[in-house]
């Protein structure tokens, strides 16, 4: 079936082979950036939550001197000794899940969640993503990360480790403030010591679809760039290569009918494949001017 095709037919074809086959390396290439990037996005994003954490575990818990109307949930409260003053505790878990939600209300895309096997508070539950997150990072304490696509998002996590300022307050129960006593027992999230991990910090990003992909790929200058390579190819098959074999076929055939002085010649200077051709062909034709000659002279 191919052997009838023309030059030109069966170039245009590897030509668009050639094309779909970089595209293909293209998009693997795209993909593996855009985990990278979704995977520093995650990262970044969880470091800060983890900076905050840090700060607020450092100073114990923080006091706020009235609960914001969307924010009721806190700690422990105290009165001031003249009583005309109420204050409230935040602890770090407490702290970052009201920063998540205030961060999820804003344009950043990554949204973010505290979790733990061990957990203390029902809105804290780990989902099934989650909970091998922990499992893995139990396992393995030298793993870093862990991140998958699940539908439309992109997850990542990375473990909580236990410090010397967690401990307080999931260190011995003994120890521990009255408030985290009286709010959740005495039973849940204590026993742990330096480097446990505790619970991982869980980030969610919007994937990037293949139909993002493919919109980047839809713009002037793309377009504008395939096309002119498209007509480079052509200009090229077309111009070096079929129009002089067509003319060199026209010319061999007069030759052949009897034209033996017509001129074999196409650019000057030109020492290409079709050269070569054209120069065999010239040699016949002087071998057959010779023959006829020798011919001529055996009959006279
Ligand atoms: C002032 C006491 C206090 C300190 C200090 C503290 N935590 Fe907590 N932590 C809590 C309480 C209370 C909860 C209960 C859940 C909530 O409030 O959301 C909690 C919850 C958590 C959770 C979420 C899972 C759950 O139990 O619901 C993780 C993870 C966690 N803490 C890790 C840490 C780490 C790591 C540190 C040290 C950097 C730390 N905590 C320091 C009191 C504390």
């Amino acid at each position: 079936m191919f052997s009838r095709w023309s030059i030109q037919l069966k170039y245009s074809l590897i030509f668009i082979l050639t094309l779909a086959l970089i595209i293909a390396g293209l998009f693997i290439g795209i993909y593996t950036l855009k985990t990278n990037q979704l995977r520093n996005e995650a990262m970044a994003s969880a470091e800060q939550v983890l900076a905050f954490r840090a700060w607020v575990a450092n100073t114990g818990v923080v006091w706020v001197d009235h609960l914001a109307p969307n924010f009721p949930d806190y700690l422990g409260k105290r009165i001031s000794s003249n009583s005309s003053m109420e204050f409230f505790s935040k602890n770090p878990a407490l702290a970052t899940r009201e920063l998540s939600e205030i961060v999820s209300k804003t344009a950043t895309r990554a949204t973010f969640r505290v979790t733990s096997d061990e957990y203390r508070n029902p809105a804290n539950a780990p989902d099934p993503f989650e909970s091998t997150s922990i499992q893995a990072f139990k396992a393995d304490s030298n793993l870093k990360y862990k991140d998958t696509f699940e539908n439309d998002f992109y997850r990542y996590s990375q473990p909580i480790f236990v410090k010397q300022s967690c401990l307080k307050c999931h260190g011995d129960p003994k120890d521990a403030p009255a408030d985290v006593i009286a709010k959740y027992g005495d039973k849940r999230a204590f026993g742990y010591k330096v480097g446990d991990v505790r619970g991982i910090i869980s980030v969610k990003l919007p994937d990037v679809t293949l139909a993002d992909v493919l919109l980047t790929f839809l713009n002037p200058y793309t377009i504008g760039l395939i096309a002119l390579a498209f007509l480079l190819n052509f200009l090229f098959t077309q111009g070096a290569i079929i129009k002089r074999l067509k003319a060199l076929a026209l010319t061999t055939e007069r030759i052949a009918k009897g034209e033996l002085d017509l001129l074999l010649r196409d650019n000057p200077g030109s020492r290409d494949e079709v050269d070569t051709v054209r120069h065999a062909i010239d040699l016949l034709r002087n071998s057959v001017v010779v023959a006829m000659k020798r011919l001529q002279k055996n009959l006279s």
